[in-house]
């Protein structure tokens, strides 16, 4: 990691139903171990996102609510913000698309594009629901995906295939607002020419980032550059977005997905404004990073259209990595919002309170990285009573309980170390590197594991040593123990942080650390707690969950 400064973005979510697991395995929680580790580090860095709040997924939602799209953001962006905000998403900015800010930052993109002729205004046939009166553009209109034969492809994308469609592309086109057969109408439109950026974009990833990014990522786009870049409309006939800033342009708007990753940039705009501080280096000083966290549907967006919009501008830096996850299922099958397959992080927290570790441990482990994974209720309470419960929390549990009960809560004095407490210690201090650099390499689940293990090295180190054996006939011994069992909880409650942010800030106080301890320190000295320093009471970190806990949730996910 060479970098001091980071600008890190978490995927802007659509403000048309509230946040449910998927998108945290995908998006949210990684982005958030990751910068939680960069702030530990020291780095410079700032996490970004905000709501998505134009094009067709929103206006599908207000018709189907019957209220207008400015009421469905307005729920929606509020439910999205706040459950964030208590799951412990530590975001440094979470604006809105609506925002005044946003509007003008877009806008000024369009234009500039259009003053330095990078844009082609063109008239051509567009599908038009005759029923209805309008185009119908993405998500407005459906039908076969030509690359996969995917049934549901949308105008702008298949979900299947991942391919980015226009929507003249579909076989069989049919209008989800009428169920009518689209016909063809003259309209005109401007469009980015990406076939322009075919050799900047091969340069840039294909060439560039052969090997640092992920293999899902570099595939995608290098799969799409052969199949040969086309020019893609990025204005709709719609009355819901932002309107095109030129006057022969009455009833056309942005497209969402030329506005939405702008709302990066509007959004660290506004966090300039809120903090007083210059939002240009995050985007245009060459030396900082730049990671996207994105699902898998939104790769061509980050890779390939944002970059070309970027290009075409000139002042802006390209993103260092775009760390794609693949999709997490839920028992088995597809997560879905309109059948009500999903776990909703509103339920959760309301069902759960107090257990967002739990919930964050159980996604990271099992994050869909390199393929898509599976959550189950079942293997939810298994890794909370097995790995949670079982070896985390008994290993503090025990450690702080006997450090009361010999030392009256105080830590004691180490006395000689035994081969085995030096293999420990070795150990311990490898820790804060093996985690980092999981860290920094995007794999989280390693990561966490490694985490895992440094509890579990505690818990074995407890119980091969039998401190409470050796109470009475070698106190001096059991000094040693429990002086260098409390290191590693202290040790734990830093490195846990990335994953288990709740459980840290027990655990810190439990121990009573109140000085910041940086990530680095850590390697060079495993002594955190003196000689003597009182620790608080002991608290359990985490509870058993019953067997009808999980029923409930099973029933609840069959029924609704
Ligand atoms: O797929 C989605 O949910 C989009 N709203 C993501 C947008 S990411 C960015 F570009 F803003
Ligand atoms: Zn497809």
């Amino acid at each position: 990691m060479n970098s001091k400064r980071y600008t890190v973005t978490a995927a802007l979510p659509y403000t048309n139903g509230p946040i449910h697991i998927g998108h945290l395995a995908g998006v949210y929680i990684p982005s958030d171990i990751y910068v939680r580790y960069l702030r530990l580090v020291n780095r410079d860095v700032i996490y970004i996102c905000g709501s998505d709040e134009h094009g067709v997924a929103i206006s599908i939602k207000a018709k189907n609510e019957g209220l207008s799209p400015k009421d469905i953001i307005d729920k929606y962006h509020l439910n999205i913000k706040n459950s964030f905000q208590e799951f412990g998403i530590s975001f440094d900015n979470y604006s809105r698309t609506s925002n005044k800010i946003h509007h003008e930052t877009a806008s000024e993109f369009f234009s500039l594009l259009h003053g330095k002729k990078k844009l082609i205004e063109k008239t051509s046939d567009q599908l038009y629901d005759p029923k209805m009166n309008q185009f119908l553009a993405d998500r407005f209109v459906v039908g076969e995906c030509p690359e996969c034969s995917s049934k549901d492809a949308y105008g702008d994308q298949c979900e299947k295939c991942g391919t980015s469609l226009n929507a003249i592309d579909l076989i069989n086109p049919k209008s989800t607002i009428s169920g009518s057969d689209p016909i063809l109408k003259k309209t005109k439109h401007w469009f980015l020419p990406l076939n322009n950026y075919e050799d900047f974009i091969k340069e840039f990833i294909l060439v560039n980032h052969k090997y640092d990014w992920k293999s899902n990522v570099y595939g995608q786009v290098k799969s799409w550059i052969e199949n040969g870049l086309k020019p893609r409309a990025i204005t709709r006939d719609l009355d819901w977005g932002i309107k095109v800033p030129l006057k022969n342009a009455k009833g056309k708007v942005l497209y969402v997905w030329f506005d939405a990753p702008i709302g990066y940039i509007s959004s660290t705009k506004e966090w300039g404004e809120i903090n007083n501080k210059d939002w240009k280096p995050y985007w245009q000083d060459k030396k900082t990073t730049l990671v996207h966290f994105i699902g898998k549907d939104n790769i061509v967006f980050h890779c390939i259209i944002f970059p070309s919009i970027l290009k075409a501008i000139g002042s802006y830096i390209l993103p260092t990595n775009v760390p794609a996850n693949e999709f997490l299922n839920l028992e088995g099958e597809k997560i879905s919002t309109s059948k009500n397959w999903a776990v909703w992080l509103p339920n959760y927290l309301k069902d759960f309170k107090d257990k967002q570790d739990v919930l964050r441990y159980v996604l990271t482990v099992n994050l869909p990285e390199n393929k898509d994974s599976d959550f189950t209720w079942d293997d939810f309470q298994n890794k909370n009573n097995n790995e949670l419960v079982a070896i985390f929390g008994n290993f503090i549990n025990r450690v702080t309980v006997l450090t009361h009960k010999y030392f009256k809560g105080k830590v004691p004095k180490q006395d000689e170390l035994t081969e085995n407490d030096k293999k420990i210690i070795t150990r311990l201090n490898k820790f804060p590197k093996s985690i980092g650099l999981n860290i920094e390499n995007f794999k989280f689940r390693d990561g966490c594991f490694e985490m895992m293990n440094l509890a579990r090295m505690g818990n074995k180190y407890l119980a091969d040593e039998e401190p409470w054996k050796k109470i009475k006939s070698d106190p001096q011994r059991v000094k040693t123990i429990i002086n260098l069992s409390l290191q590693i909880a202290a040790s734990l409650s830093i490195l846990c942080e990335p994953f288990l942010p709740f459980t840290s800030k027990k655990l810190k106080s439990i121990l009573k650390i109140e000085k910041n301890i940086r990530w680095n320190e850590l390697s060079k000295n495993h002594i955190l707690l003196k000689i003597n320093h009182k620790i608080n009471d002991s608290e359990l970190l985490f509870d058993k969950i019953e067997d009808k806990e999980i029923e409930l949730q099973v029933r609840k996910l069959r029924k609704d």
